[in-house]
C-alpha cells in the first residue's frame, strides 16, 4: 500500500516500513506544506501525520483511498475525527509512551519560575552577577506550596507523582471528579475552577483541546488567580486566551507563566518575549530521544494494524466505525 509520511522520522522505522509499502515521507524536519500534503494524499492508503498537520473534512474528502490515519501524538485536536468516522478511516494517537516526559517539562517549568533560573542564567552570562546579597534575586519557594491541575489525566496525574516529592498540597479540577478512594490514593482534592485557581500557587494545564477547552482560561478566571501564582501550559496552547494572558501579566496580576504551546503556533502573541517572568518553550513537552522514539515506533504500529484491516492498538474512533459499519478496510 502507498503511505505518506509528513515528518521526518528515524532511519529504522521508515525502513520498517518499506519494508511491506511504498513510502514517501518528508526527507526535512521543517513541517510537509499543506497543499503538497494535500496533493499527495490523492493516491495514499495511509498517512502518518504530525500534530502541526490539519486533517479536516477537506482534507480526508481528497483523500479518496485513506484507510488509516495515525497521529504523531497525544493530542489529536488537529484531526476532524468525525470526519475520518463517516468515511470509515479509523484515527489513532500516541498516548501513554509520552506521559512521563511531559510531567517532567511541567515541573521544569514549575520549578524554573519559582526560581527563576532562565532569568538567572541570562543575568550571569550577561554580566551582571556583580555580587552575593541576601535579598537580592529571590524567587519563591516550591516545596509546601499548592498546586492546581486542571485536567487530572495520565498526565496531570503524573504532575501529581512529582509534586509528591514537594510536600505540595494538590487541588485538581476536571469535569468529573474521581472516585474517592483514587483522590486519596493519589492525595489530591477536588475544586471547581474558581476555587482552584483563587488558591493555587502553581496552577498547570493538562486538558485536551476541545470547544469545552478552549480559552478556558481567559481574562476573568487569570483574574482569580493570585498575584504571586504561576500559570504553565504544556497542553495546547488555544487552551489559553494567550492575549487576556499577557495583559494580566503585564499588569503584575500573576507572577509569571511557563508556556510551551501557544495559541497561533509557532507565532507568538506579540510583547511575550519582551517579558522576564515568561519561560518560553518550543512546544517540546514530549520531545526526549527515548519518549519521540516510542511515539514514532507506536505510530506505526498503529498505522501498520490499521492498513491491515485490524484494530490498531491507541485507536480513537473504532466503536463508532463499527456501529457505523463504515470500515473503510471492509468490503462495500
Ligand atoms: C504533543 O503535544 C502531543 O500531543 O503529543
Amino acid at each position: 500500500m502507498k503511505i505518506l509520511v509528513t515528518g521526518r522520522l528515524p532511519e529504522e522505522i521508515l525502513a520498517l516500513l518499506h519494508r511491506e509499502h511504498e513510502i514517501e515521507a518528508n526527507e526535512k524536519d521543517r513541517p510537509m506544506k499543506r497543499e503538497k500534503i494535500l496533493e499527495r494524499i490523492v493516491d495514499k492508503d495511509g498517512l502518518l501525520c504530525m500534530l502541526t498537520d490539519t486533517v479536516d473534512r477537506t482534507f480526508i474528502e481528497k483523500a479518496q483511498r485513506l484507510k488509516m490515519i495515525a497521529n504523531l501524538g497525544v493530542g489529536f485536536n488537529n484531526i476532524d475525527v468525525d470526519a475520518a468516522t463517516s468515511r470509515g478511516i479509523p484515527v489513532s494517537n500516541t498516548p501513554d509512551v509520552l506521559t512521563e516526559a511531559t510531567a517532567d517539562l511541567a515541573f521544569t517549568l514549575i520549578l524554573s519560575l519559582a526560581r527563576r533560573v532562565v532569568e538567572g542564567d541570562k543575568r550571569t552570562r550577561e554580566g551582571r552577577f556583580q555580587f552575593w546579597a541576601p535579598l537580592v534575586f529571590l524567587g519563591r519557594e516550591v516545596t509546601g506550596k499548592t498546586l492546581g491541575i486542571i485536567g487530572l489525566g495520565k498526565i496531570g496525574k503524573a504532575v501529581v507523582k512529582r509534586a509528591g516529592g514537594f510536600d505540595m498540597r494538590v487541588l485538581y479540577h476536571n469535569r468529573r471528579p474521581l472516585e474517592q478512594a483514587e483522590e486519596e490514593t493519589l492525595g489530591v482534592e477536588y475544586a471547581d475552577l474558581r476555587r482552584l485557581l483563587k488558591q493555587a500557587d502553581f496552577v498547570s494545564l493538562h486538558v485536551p483541546l476541545t470547544d469545552r477547552t478552549r480559552h478556558l482560561i481567559d481574562r476573568e478566571s487569570l483574574g482569580w488567580m493570585k498575584p504571586e501564582a504561576f500559570l504553565i501550559n504544556t497542553s495546547r496552547g488555544p487552551v489559553v486566551d494567550e492575549k487576556a494572558l499577557l495583559d494580566t501579566l503585564k499588569q503584575g496580576k500573576i507572577a509569571g507563566a511557563g508556556l510551551d504551546v501557544y495559541e497561533e503556533e509557532p507565532s507568538l502573541t506579540p510583547g511575550l518575549v519582551d517579558l522576564e517572568n515568561v519561560i518560553l518553550l518550543p512546544h517540546v513537552g514530549s520531545a526526549t530521544l527515548e519518549t519521540r522514539t516510542r511515539m514514532a515506533w507506536l505510530a506505526v504500529d498503529n498505522l501498520l494494524a490499521g492498513l491491515r484491516g485490524e484494530k490498531p492498538p491507541n485507536c480513537l474512533n473504532w466503536e463508532d466505525i463499527i456501529e457505523k459499519g463504515s470500515h473503510s478496510c471492509a468490503p462495500h
